[in-house]
């Protein structure tokens, strides 16, 4: 009498090409069925993909709903993200179905900060606009006053939000002589690195506001036109962590109006965003980057590395490495195990 054939689990992975060996992995192990369209899926595209899997490997700009989980069905039991930010995900819906959501914590942070630190230079330097200046051929003399910018030596860094990414971005700022400060609602400690401050008084005595919070119901729309007006019509507000904290609209009123010195984004509330003459690309002074924070080959491959690791883990009937914050890594329901090591 022969043998069953071993199960093999169904994956579904949201994107084809990703890097890192991570998909490679799953693929020795489960059926993989990736995405190859050249465009994000649809989230019916998603959820027909999705159809019979026990794990999905998705990332941060994909929504994982109500409706994907269903779509997926009873057997899913792990939506590993290769994101650090799991706003995309109804929390509540994953744990009521009892799906394990995983992220990508540790890997990402030192690479986004040297982004966020980047924007600094970029705003408070106003490097873009001369670089632009030089590509239209108008650098024809040396002038002691153009493109004149502001000292980042000396200058308060004020962190709204103060985990991974904002403590590894008070590191670079240190190196660059800045005093760092930073506010977190609940953890109200100050560091070797950083002294907590209340909210409002961060706002008004930093030159440089960066956020790192994640975007949730209490911090969308956090900096709006309020809080901008309350900042240094010197300073610079740098935005790493999601588009949604910030009010757009509020931004660019402030930045033509001359109340802001300089903003840099690199998240926006919609992305992608296509239109050359897009009010946020064309603001001179305000630099924008298509969300490329953890743009790495190294960080980038760590991410879907991790994200595989967690869904392998997961499928194997172990805990996850790195569940989203506040759940155990342990999926509440699921039929059977699959030894993967
Ligand atoms: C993250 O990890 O949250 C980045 O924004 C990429 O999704």
């Amino acid at each position: 009498m022969s043998a069953a054939p071993a199960h093999r689990p169904r994956v579904a992975v949201s994107r084809t090409g990703l890097p890192g060996d991570g998909v490679e992995r799953l693929t020795a192990r489960f059926d993989v069925v990736d995405w190859t369209g050249t465009q994000p899926p649809s989230p019916d595209q998603l959820a027909r993909l999705a159809k019979g899997c026990e794990g999905l490997l998705v990332l941060g700009s994909d929504r994982v709903d109500a409706a994907l989980l269903d779509a997926a069905g009873p057997d899913l039991r792990v939506v590993a993200l290769a994101s650090m930010g799991y706003d995309g995900v109804d929390v509540a819906a994953a744990a009521q179905r009892g799906v394990v959501v995983t992220h990508t914590p540790d890997v990402l942070a030192d690479t986004t900060a040297d982004v966020a630190m980047a924007l600094i230079l970029m705003s408070r330097r106003r490097l873009p606009a001369a670089m632009d200046a030089l590509r239209r051929g108008e650098w024809g003399a040396f002038r002691m006053d153009a493109f004149l910018g502001l000292d980042v030596q000396g200058a308060t860094l004020g962190l709204i939000g103060y985990g991974q990414i904002a403590r590894a971005l008070a590191r670079r700022a240190a190196g660059f002589g800045m005093r760092v400060q930073h506010h977190h609602p609940r953890r109200r400690e100050d560091d070797e690195l950083s002294r907590w401050v209340p909210f409002d008084e961060l706002l008004r005595t930093s030159d440089v506001v960066s956020v790192h919070t994640p975007l949730t119901k209490e911090t969308e729309g956090l900096i709006g036109a309020v809080e901008l007006a309350v900042m240094k019509p010197t300073a610079t507000l740098v935005n790493t962590g999601r588009g949604g904290v910030v009010d757009e609209e509020a931004l660019l009123t402030a930045l033509r109006r001359g109340e802001l010195h300089s903003a840099g984004l690199d998240v926006m509330t919609a992305e992608p965003r296509t239109d050359p003459s897009d009010p946020l690309f064309t603001e001179p002074h305000l630099v924008v980057l298509p969300h490329v924070g953890s743009a790495t080959e190294a960080t980038r491959s760590a991410m879907v590395n991790l994200a595989a690791r967690n869904l392998e883990a997961v499928l194997a009937g172990h805990p996850a490495l790195t569940p989203i914050p506040g759940t155990t890594g342990l999926p509440t329901h699921g039929r059977r195990q699959h030894t993967t090591r």
